[in-house]
């Protein structure tokens, strides 16, 4: 993680490698936001920024040389995107500008950032992109570390309000906020060889050392003992045995607890259902829901926020071989509801479902799950839209609005009644496969069945939220975001549960 600090210091004396500074696209052309950070010599050789090939489109950084009129050798130009008339740009648009500038600036040791941020809210919200953007996964890198660019080092934040005690508490948190978004990102991105079950395990362990969290891990025989059937069943293929992974975090004076379930396939195959050779390319990201889980749950804690959170990491390697649970074997899942298994395939949902009936059990005010569940995701809503589905209309709110807040991009998905059906088993309690079409939406009807209900026979507030596709980007870097496990989730949910704490 870079440094990052405010300063008050006028952008053209500030001593870096580069100077970044803002563009948008208006209805009269490129402008640069700000521009009286520069000098007029600076400015005029800048007035025609169409000359320059540079439109103010978001994700658009040019480098100009400074020609020695500021500190900085060389001024960098990052587009904000369309702006209509005098409207300054949304706070999402400058993170993912300062965060497209940093990340494009990898190799550039020191970097000013002088977007608009004349106030504590942007100001932030710069400071949160450039934490973002500076980002390389360099774990298997060791030899050819000076063929790759090393992240950004230093950063300095222009903004008049440099020394408001509001921006310095906003950068702490941007602070503890990127850095899980970082360590998300880190065990996504891991090779699964290296990353199976009992060493995720054994990373939340040593990650949660010197933190008010405690770790609990149940091993293949514990679960075997304590009738974890779907993690177990869809373990049993892999020479690499399952977990369950409890990671709490319980203040003193907590007025509410969350549970939060992540799915944790360490690699998903498909299993003897397998996947196509294309399909199975990116499936290390299969468990960015558990990371997203103990990420977020070690950010509470760092945060101290006054709420209690108990993260579940259902973890489990699905692997074909001669002891993989076959389409057609039934499992009995924790607490006795028996499965199907026509799919092996569909094995995000079995794992779930034990983690989600343990969680329950400690009766929080609410479950969310976090999952790469479903293609079918995908499908609905594309690589950077994640769905949010759930059987409490005010807590898909609440998700939604963390959301927003957060610059996350949720969309809330219906859990059609009439579905439902379609997962009726010949033989078992339920099947873990049901109609092909809507199958984001069968999936989230499959866990609901495994949320817990109240005395009143009400079921326990639910949110499900899938990110198959946002979890990982294979396509061309955007924003704050690079090619690979992009942490999506963890600032929702911090969000989330700073907006609980507070409003207890
Ligand atoms: N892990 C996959 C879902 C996935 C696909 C995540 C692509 C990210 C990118 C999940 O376990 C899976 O295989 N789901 C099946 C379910 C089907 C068999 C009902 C799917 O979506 O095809
Ligand atoms: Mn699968
Ligand atoms: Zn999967």
């Amino acid at each position: 993680m870079p440094t990052l600090s405010p300063t008050g210091k006028d952008p053209r004396s500030v001593k870096a490698d580069a100077l970044v500074v803002a563009t948008a696209a208006t209805p009269e052309g490129p402008v640069l936001l700000g521009a009286d950070a520069l000098p007029r010599g600076l400015r005029s050789a800048l007035s025609s920024l169409s000359a320059l090939g540079v439109s103010g489109k978001a994700d658009e950084v040019h480098r100009v040389p400074s020609g020695g009129q500021v500190a900085a050798p060389v001024v960098v130009l990052t587009g904000t995107g369309s702006l209509a008339g005098d409207e300054a740009p949304s706070l999402e648009a400058l993170r993912r500008a300062a965060g497209a500038a940093v990340r494009e600036l990898a190799g550039t040791p020191t970097v000013a950032v002088a977007l608009p941020a004349d106030d504590v809210a942007t100001a932030t919200a710069v400071a949160e992109g450039a934490l973002l953007g500076a980002y390389a996964y360099r774990a298997y890198r060791a030899r050819t570390a000076d063929r790759h660019k090393e992240p950004v080092a230093t950063v300095h934040l222009v903004t008049p309000r440099y020394r408001d005690r509001h921006l310095k508490a906003a950068i702490e948190r941007a602070h503890v906020v990127a850095e899980a978004v970082a360590a998300t990102r880190d065990l996504v991105n891991c090779p699964p060889a290296d990353l199976y079950p009992a060493e995720f395990a054994r990373r939340a362990q040593d990650q949660a050392k010197g933190a008010p969290v405690k770790v609990t891990v149940l091993d293949d025989k514990q679960l075997a003992a304590g009738g974890y059937g779907g993690i177990l069943g869809v373990g049993q293929g892999s020479s690499r045995p399952p977990r369950l992974v409890k990671v709490a975090y319980h203040p003193r004076g907590a007025a509410r607890h969350v549970a939060l379930v992540g799915k944790g396939i360490t690699f998903d195959s498909g299993g003897l259902s397998i996947k196509p050779a294309q399909g199975m390319e990116t499936m290390k990201l299969d468990m960015a829901g558990a990371a997203v889980v103990l990420e977020t749950v070690l950010a509470v804690a760092r945060l101290g926020l006054p709420v209690r959170v108990t993260g579940w990491m259902a973890l489990a390697e699905n692997m074909p071989s001669g002891t993989a649970q076959r389409p057609s074997d039934v499992l009995t899942t924790y607490g006795g509801r028996t499965v199907e298994v026509l799919n092996t395939d569909a094995e995000g949902r079995l794992v779930l479902a034990d983690a989600i009936v343990a969680a329950g059990e400690e009766n929080p005010d609410a479950i969310i799950d976090i999952a790469t569940l479903t293609g079918a995701q995908m499908v609905a809503l594309g690589n950077r839209v994640s769905a949010v589905m759930g059987s409490d209309d005010a807590l898909v709110a609440d998700v939604r609005a963390a959301a927003d807040a957060a610059g996350e991009q949720f969309w809330p998905m219906p859990l059609p009644e009439e579905l439902r059906a379609s997962l009726d088993s010949q033989v078992a309690d339920i099947a873990n496969i049901g109609d092909r079409f809507g199958g984001m939406l069968v999936a989230g009807l499959f866990l609901r069945e495994f949320v817990p209900t109240t005395e009143d026979g009400r079921r326990l507030p639910w949110a499900h939220l899938d990110i198959a596709g946002p979890a990982f980007n294979e396509s061309a870097p955007w924003g704050y975001t690079g090619k690979g496990g992009t942490g999506v989730g963890v600032r929702t949910l911090v969000t989330l549960l700073e907006d609980v704490a507070s409003a207890r």
